[in-house]
């Protein structure tokens, strides 16, 4: 049976909360009255989402002293972090014309090491604690290989595996881990896409239904209905088949 977390009253920290998933979900969890506090870069963006409301506080998730230094703060703020979101991310497509490592270390560096130096910044008072729930939120892009996500689906699948090693290492630690797939959220992210982005939905519908997985303390989540049936189901297509299903539907486009 799933545990049920009371999200009022929790100590929550969302990263990459200026804007899209993270502004939405953050404004969800304090609406239903937890302590909410929020990191990005922009502050003048965090502090339009907190409204007054929320802790801010500004952190580049890719320099690990900060981000602990972050999460210190938090802390004597708050007397502790129950929850952390690392949700800060990057997207942009790759050309393989015009091939650039840079491209994937900025990948890496926001969506990889990122994730990284958060579960740094509050796993060592969580095993103290005993308790604690780390939400990573991946995307059904790390469920396949997809046209010019080379960077961007390479970092989404390593944050699922690594979630997923995560929940079985933290399991006798009483420290939860959750893992958030989401499919296309029309956000500041997705609003330079020219591809068909096949059952978005908006940044509210995502924060919904983040905020009911952490309630309900749910190891997965994946949303929108029709894109996790059509992603998971994808994951069964034998190689030779998926890339020329793939390769069809761009030459169609
Ligand atoms: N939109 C989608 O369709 C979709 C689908 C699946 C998964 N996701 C994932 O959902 C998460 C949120 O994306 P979104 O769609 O809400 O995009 P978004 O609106 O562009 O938000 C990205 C957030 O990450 C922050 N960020 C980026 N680099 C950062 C850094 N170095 N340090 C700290 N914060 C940083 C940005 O804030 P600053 O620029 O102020 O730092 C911003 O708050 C990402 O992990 C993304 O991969 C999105």
């Amino acid at each position: 049976m799933l545990a049920v977390m009371r999200i009022a009253g929790s100590r929550i920290w969302v990263t990459g909360a200026s804007s899209g998933i993270g502004a939405a979900l953050a404004r969800e969890l304090e609406g239903r009255g937890a302590h909410v506090a929020i990191s990005a870069r922009r502050k003048d963006k965090l502090d339009e989402v907190a409204g007054g409301r929320m802790h801010v506080e500004p952190v580049d998730v890719t320099d690990k002293d900060a981000m602990l230094a972050a999460a210190d703060s938090i802390r004597s703020a708050f007397g502790g972090i129950d929850v952390v979101v690392l949700n800060a991310g990057a997207w942009d497509q790759v050309r393989v014309d015009r091939w650039d490592s840079e491209v994937f270390r900025r990948h890496f560096d926001v969506n990889l090491m990122g994730v990284v130096h958060g579960v740094e910044s509050v796993l060592p008072a969580m095993l103290e604690a005993r308790a604690g729930l780390i939400v990573g939120i991946a995307s059904v892009a790390g469920y396949r290989g997809l046209p010019n996500s080379e960077a961007y689906g390479t970092t989404k699948a390593a944050q699922i595996n690594l979630l997923e090693s995560l929940r079985v290492d933290l399991r006798r630690h009483g420290v939860k881990v959750q893992t958030v797939c989401p499919g296309f959220v029309k956000t500041e992210m997705t609003e330079r896409n020219t591809f068909p982005m096949p059952f978005i939905v908006s940044a509210e519908r995502a924060a919904r239904e983040i905020a009911e997985g952490i309630a309900k303390e749910k190891p997965e989540v994946v949303f929108p209905l029709p894109m996790m049936l059509l992603m998971k189901t994808a994951r069964f297509v034998p190689v030779a088949a998926w890339g020329a299903l793939l390769s069809r539907a761009a030459r169609r486009r």
